[in-house]
């Protein structure tokens, strides 16, 4: 095995590479090694300054966060970056830092005790500690304000997004920009440093005299708004606000037991959970990593209706030139003003240049034909919800397409098998489930149907990557993984309201949970007018004598579908700003006062536990009859797809960090009071309860088991 860190000499300057694959994170034996190889240039007469650069891909991508588990369970004890830092700093020879591709978290806090920073055109420096629940934890809120100016500081370390290099070096983060061969340009550097005096950025205060106390002010209000409920930007906020009151030392003393206190979070717990719950979800335990994929060079979709637009401009903003066909020239013009109208929306706020708008235009070409069908590589089908009519697209495109062209069905809750037994290609059938805005929202679910072939799993996997997408593998039940859950969670919200809580309290309820939004805004946001169509498609599958809820298919019946028509839970003004319908709250309770509903007072509490517990015991029933692969996926699934709050990790993680001994017995306290039918706990949720385990447990047994 290769060292993690090696020292050479080059044209007297010694080059200390990283070699930590596949991101040079600061694991055990990386700082030990960077201490001994600086001390030993430090200790050469012939060097006269050192580079430090990582091999691979990368500068230092950050601490190894698997080792953050470790520390807190109490397996490894809590190190500190601070002295190899302050050696690195106080080193008699100028240290130059040359950063490629990533220098975040830890890797940018290494960067900054180096006495100068060169940097790739195409790197990125940051500290995305936040985005784990916890904030920078090697003085990174100390040194970066006194390089990047205090304001700057806060934004990178509260909101965690990275910055480019020609922002980093405006903000005096980096010195230089090295095009061309980066440890040539370091080397050279370093030869014209070696004579000068050079610079602690520790000693360096002038960015942080004067600083204007609004900007705690403002960036406190805008983590409020953007990242409610979550402690870690607020605690990065402190504790950049400390380095412009103490000295650097004691600056770095708050930071660590601010880093202490969010790591040891429940909240950082879960946020970690999400980073590697969403880099496992592309294992497909009987799908090798080898697998052949199919070249997916061109696109069709069919349908240009609110789903098929965003796939089209999902294809075109990963420059996959897409045919898009509809039935109407008006339905086709429609679906194109609203693909520009995106578009525009993306220019107008400066997220994309008119050219790269032109540019992804000119890769869609709308047509009513199947012109041009038989070169696709792949076509989606987005067209209405209805078996009948999806068997007799799909049996038109079988007869069309090119042989190894997957079709992929947009479908929401129909049966995958049963719409591949109108083609002669089964093995290429499989649904691709977007969620909406199907261009903005990341998650893809990828529909495994009884026949469909492992290069085209995998070739799904590599094409949602390539879409900006996050694929998680589902089995073929109706709704999958996500729209199965939901089921369950609408119902309750729905006979909350029936039993007394007002449509206010439910959605206010879940939002203070940390939802996006509450499960009655959530129905008005999509269109009431769905579910009121799935209902009627699988009416024939409810069981006699079960409750269901009320009201949803009176407001349909009333034309009241939410946003859209103004009018559905709630009311809505031409803003679509909500507010409380007295009309929907009287028809709630004459509706629950014929059904012999006994009206009570509601806590907060059990809004959102019967909500969110009837996500998790679903969940426990799709983990366990196999429709996810993992509990994580679930948790992926609801992450990417239904706006639930990372800081909670995703539901089943939700329900590991409640104690699943406690959810079950709340469960069963449901089903006492409301019946087997609608409350049976699912038999592996109680199994993991009564012998100890938790849903993590579980995926952890399962990984070792596929490992061999
Ligand atoms: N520690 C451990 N593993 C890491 C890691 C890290 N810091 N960063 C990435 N990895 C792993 C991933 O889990 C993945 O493993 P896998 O192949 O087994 O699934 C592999 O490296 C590749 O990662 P990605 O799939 O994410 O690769 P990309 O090329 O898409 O992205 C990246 C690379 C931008 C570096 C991205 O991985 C990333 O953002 N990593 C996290 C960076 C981060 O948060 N750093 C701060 C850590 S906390 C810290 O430094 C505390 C300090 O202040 C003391
Ligand atoms: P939509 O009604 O907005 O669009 C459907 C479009 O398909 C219409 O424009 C219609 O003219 C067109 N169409 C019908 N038959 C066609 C044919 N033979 N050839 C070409 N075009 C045809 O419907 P939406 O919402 O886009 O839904 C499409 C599919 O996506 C459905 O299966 C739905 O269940 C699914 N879906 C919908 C989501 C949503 O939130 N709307 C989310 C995820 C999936």
């Amino acid at each position: 095995m290769p060292e993690l860190v090696s020292l050479r000499l080059e044209d007297r300057v010694a080059v200390v590479t990283i070699s930590n694959p596949p991101v040079n994170a600061l694991s055990p034996g990386v700082p030990e090694g960077l201490r001994s190889s600086i001390a030993a240039a430090a200790a050469d007469p012939a060097v006269l300054a050192i580079v430090i650069i990582g091999d691979g891909r990368t500068f230092i991508a950050g601490a190894d966060i698997r080792e953050f588990g470790k520390v807190v369970s109490g397996e490894r004890p809590r190190g500190s970056l601070l002295p190899l830092l302050r050696e690195i700093e106080d080193c008699s020879k100028p240290v130059i830092m040359a950063i490629h591709g990533t220098a975040f978290g830890g890797g940018l806090e290494v960067a900054m005790a180096g006495h100068y920073r060169v940097i790739a055109p195409s790197a990125q420096v940051g500290q995305p500690e936040v985005k784990l629940g916890i904030i920078p934890g090697a003085a990174g809120t100390q040194r970066l304000p006194r390089l990047a100016g205090v304001a700057k500081a806060v934004e990178m370390c509260a909101f965690g997004d990275p910055v480019g290099a020609r922002d980093a070096q405006a903000c005096g983060v980096v010195d230089a920009i090295i095009e061309g061969d980066l440890l040539a340009g370091a080397v050279s550097f370093a030869r014209e440093a070696a004579g000068r005096p050079h610079p602690k950025t520790r000693d360096r205060d002038e960015k942080l005299s004067n600083t204007d106390p609004a900007i705690f002010d403002r960036a406190r209000q805008q983590a409020a708004k953007t990242r409610r409920g979550q402690m870690a930007p607020l605690a990065a906020i402190d504790a950049v606000e400390s380095a412009t009151r103490l000295p650097f030392d004691e600056g770095c003393a708050r930071e660590a037991e601010l880093f202490d206190r969010c790591l040891y979070s429940t909240q950082s717990k879960s946020l970690i959970h999400a980073f590697f719950a969403e880099r496992g979800v592309s294992k497909i335990p009987d799908v090798p990593k080898n697998t052949p994929l199919f070249e997916i060079r061109r696109a069709a979709v069919i349908g240009a209706g609110t789903m098929g637009g965003g796939i089209t401009m999902n294809y075109a903003n990963a420059g996959i030139p897409v045919i898009v066909k509809e039935t109407t020239q008006e339905a086709l013009d429609r679906g194109m003003a609203t693909i520009r109208k995106n578009y525009a929306s993306t220019v107008k706020k400066g997220k994309l240049s008119q050219a790269a708008m032109d540019q992804r235009l000119s890769l869609i070409t709308p047509q009513l034909t199947y012109d041009g069908f038989d070169q696709a590589d792949i076509i989606a089908e987005a067209v209405f919800e209805g078996m009948a009519l999806k068997k007799q697209v799909f049996g038109e495109i079988d007869a069309i397409a090119k042989p190894g062209c997957i079709l992929a069905s947009n479908t929401s809750y129909l049966d995958i098998d049963e719409i591949a037994s109108a083609t002669h290609r089964s093995e290429l059938v499989l649904g691709h489930h977007y969620f909406s805005p199907a261009n903005v929202m990341r998650l893809l679910e990828i529909v495994r149907g009884k026949a469909t072939g492992k290069a085209v799993l995998a070739t799904s996997m590599a094409l949602a990557k390539r879409l900006n997408k996050v694929g998680v593998l589902a089995g073929n039940a109706r709704g999958f993984i996500g729209n199965r859950m939901l089921t369950p969670y609408l119902r309750e919200a729905q006979f909350l309201v029936e039993e007394g809580a007002s449509v206010e309290e439910v959605n206010q309820a879940l939002y203070d949970f940390g939802m996006a939004m509450g499960p009655l805004a959530m129905g008005d946001l999509a269109g009431l007018d769905v579910g009121w169509r799935v209902r009627k498609e699988f009416k024939h599958l409810e069981k006699p004598g079960v409750r269901v809820p009320l009201v949803s298919d009176r407001l349909c019946e009333m034309g009241r579908f939410g946003q859209k028509t103004g009018r559905g839970w709630s009311r809505y003004d031409e803003n679509r700003q909500a507010s409380p319908d007295p009309e929907t709250a009287a028809l709630i309770e004459q509706a629950a006062r014929e059904a012999g509903i006994e009206r009570r007072n509601i806590t907060r509490e059990e809004i959102v536990d019967r909500c969110i517990l009837a996500l998790v015991n679903e969940g426990a029933y799709v983990l366990g009859e196999g429709i996810a692969l993992r509990a994580a996926d679930i948790d992926v699934v609801y992450l990417n797809g239904y706006a639930f709050p990372a800081w909670r990790g995703g539901p089943m993680f939700y329900a590991d960090t409640v104690g699943l001994p406690a959810v079950l017995a709340r469960i069963e306290e449901f089903r006492q009071r409301h019946g087997d039918d609608l409350w049976s706990p699912a038999a592996l949720l109680r199994r993991l309860a009564e012998t100890g385990g938790t849903f993590g447990s579980l995926d952890r047994q399962r990984e070792t088991s596929a490992g061999g």
